[in-house]
């Protein structure tokens, strides 16, 4: 059964478009259903439309906690039937709420190779700190920040001559290339989980992936389509 997949975003969407032209070659065996930002303003919001894929926004001040955006969101990912999640530049914590809803179902990726540099500032704190070599780490999202296994991780030098700009640029590079192959494999059900520990099979683990059966329930009302 082909997996669904939904992308957050909340910015430029850059990552967001190299999972769309990875798809688009074939590489990634499941469908790119939805993309959902909490920014009306973001870019990647116009990546997704021109890729013929449907967005939904939200207002995150039409709520008054957390739990109540994760609530809207949960139902509608339930109504598109999505199996897993995609974080891409998506500038929110997600509740425990949310995360036990898709539980080792939702990636992310981290401008640094964690658990050094964890949190918004990842590839500065890197630069700053004066370390020699920084990263991209993709992982498992699990309830504590940038903290759930590690699924790919490739490093970058920090030269001299480096800037934090010409660091940022070197780093992107490095997330276009991991963070595709790491949804191709979780599309493909190739990741298996033991303790920490994420081990990238040849072949796909037996489906675990169950349908989601459930009677739509409207959209709601703060989520709406761009
Ligand atoms: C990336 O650097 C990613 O590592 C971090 O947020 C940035 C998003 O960039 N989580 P983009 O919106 O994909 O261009």
């Amino acid at each position: 059964m082909t997996q669904k997949f939904a992308v957050f975003i909340s910015g430029n969407g850059s990552n967001l478009q190299a999972i769309i032209d990875s798809h688009t070659k074939g590489e990634i065996k499941a469908q790119l259903a939805l993309v959902i930002s909490s920014n009306q303003k973001a870019f990647g919001l116009k990546r997704a439309e021109k890729a013929g894929i449907k967005t939904l926004v939200f207002d995150p001040h039409n709520y008054t906690n957390r739990q109540s955006v994760d609530r809207d969101i949960v139902i509608e990912l339930k109504n598109h039937k999505i199996d897993f999640i995609v974080l891409a530049g998506y500038m929110r914590l997600l509740t425990p709420y949310f995360i036990k809803n898709y539980p080792n179902k939702i990636l992310n990726v981290h401008p640094s190779l964690l658990p050094s540099f964890k949190g918004a500032n990842g590839i500065k704190d890197a630069f700053t700190y004066g370390v020699k070599q920084t990263g991209v780490t993709i992982h498992f999202v699990n309830e504590k920040l940038d903290n759930g296994p590690i699924i790919l991780q490739d490093s970058v030098k920090i030269n001299e001559e480096d800037t934090l700009e010409t660091l940022a640029e070197k780093i992107h590079r490095v997330e276009h290339r991991l963070y595709p192959q790491a949804v191709a494999l979780l599309a493909e059900n190739r990741l298996k989980i033991k303790g920490r520990r994420v081990t990238i099979l040849d072949k796909p683990l037996e489906s675990e992936v169950k349908e989601v059966k459930k009677e739509k329930t409207s959209t709601p009302a703060n989520l709406v389509r761009k």
